[in-house]
């Protein structure tokens, strides 16, 4: 007797720039239909944590692939990962070969459990390419510094200082040659620039529906 059609398990992958709604939207969906979830962007922030802890330069490829290979869940769980100084660590770390094969198979490995939502740079591109929902979740700058100087309830001085950091930390992302933040060819794009949190979700939960149970 021929096994019973079940459904492929749901995998969600969402990439975008920093602060532009992507964590907030994949722990919502991840919530809707059940999935865990997993921010890609905190495995970078430990690497770069392990380096910096041991007096390590983030850009050494040796040292942040030590880090990386060592690393382990307990470094994921650390109230210290969102600090200015590993943001520009983990944009180092995340621009290196060794750094990011070592991550790759961990990243798989979760989505392959029976459905995920993933966020991060290169899911869809790279990690998930085979996803079958893929969001490419963005926002101006200036809508996504506002969202991280209030999230960091930071002065009113240091919103300059915010808007450059992410600019700069974009650049980086977008032009190294590994794994490089862009849209997958397949990925639809959401821009979140006038959007609150809840409308963010209604839009990301109808594209998300429109793939998964077409009208
Ligand atoms: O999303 P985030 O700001 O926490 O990411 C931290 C850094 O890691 C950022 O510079 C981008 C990088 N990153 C990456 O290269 N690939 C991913 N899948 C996730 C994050």
């Amino acid at each position: 007797m021929a096994a019973p059609m079940t459904a492929a398990p749901l995998v969600i992958a969402i990439d975008g720039p920093a602060a532009a709604g992507k964590g907030t939207l994949a722990r919502r969906l991840a919530a809707h239909f059940g999935l865990p979830y997993l921010d890609t962007g905190l495995l970078y922030r430990a690497v770069a944590r392990r380096v910096l802890d041991q007096g390590g330069d983030p850009a050494d490829p040796a040292e942040a692939a030590r880090a990386a290979q060592a690393l382990s869940p307990g470094d994921l769980a650390r109230g210290d990962l969102r600090t200015a100084a590993v943001d520009r660590a983990a944009s180092a770390v995340a621009g290196q070969e060794a750094v990011r094969a070592a991550l790759l198979a961990f990243q798989r490995d979760f989505a392959s459990r029976g459905g995920a939502v993933l966020d991060g740079r290169d899911i869809g591109t790279v990690v998930l390419p085979a996803a079958p929902v893929k969001l490419f979740v963005t926002a101006s700058l200036a809508a996504r510094a506002e969202r991280r100087w209030r999230e960091r309830a930071a002065a009113p001085e240091e919103r300059a200082q915010i808007t450059a950091d992410l600019a700069a930390r974009d650049a980086e992302d977008a032009a190294r040659t590994l794994a490089p933040l862009r849209p997958a060819a397949d990925a639809v794009t959401l821009d979140t620039s006038a959007l609150d949190a809840d409308a963010a979700f209604a839009a990301a939960l109808a594209i998300v529906l429109a793939v998964i149970a077409p009208q």
